[in-house]
């Protein structure tokens, strides 16, 4: 299967918000500064995080992550990866999990 899916139009998305999409297992976020996709999926050993106030948390083991997916208590071993998020000619928004970029990295749209 593709690590490249297109998930819609940028007008799709709400502002400052934050939208999981379950086939791609990423948080999608749209802020004033653009946007960024953020996996889903823990560190450790690859359960699905949910989101919460401080940041995102695995239901596994126990793993805390900050707002950017930084670790912030273990056993998960590193951030959650960000994945490029890119517009393409026809104007959608395609997330490619096989791309990561720098955390704070964000496609303005
Ligand atoms: Fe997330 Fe173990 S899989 S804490």
């Amino acid at each position: 299967a593709s690590l490249r899916s297109k998930i819609g139009a940028p007008s799709d998305f709400a502002e400052d918000a934050i939208r999981y999409l379950p086939d791609e297992r990423v948080f999608l976020h749209r802020e004033r500064e653009g946007f960024y996709a953020i996996s889903a999926i823990c560190t450790h050993l690859g359960c699905v995080v949910t989101k919460d106030e401080e940041g995102f948390h695995c239901p596994c083991h126990g793993s805390v992550f900050d707002d950017a997916g930084n670790v912030i208590a273990g056993p998960a071993p590193r951030t959650l990866p960000w994945y490029e998020v890119t517009l393409s000619a026809e104007g959608q928004l395609v997330v490619d999990r096989a791309r990561t970029v720098p955390v704070g990295t964000r496609l303005e749209a």
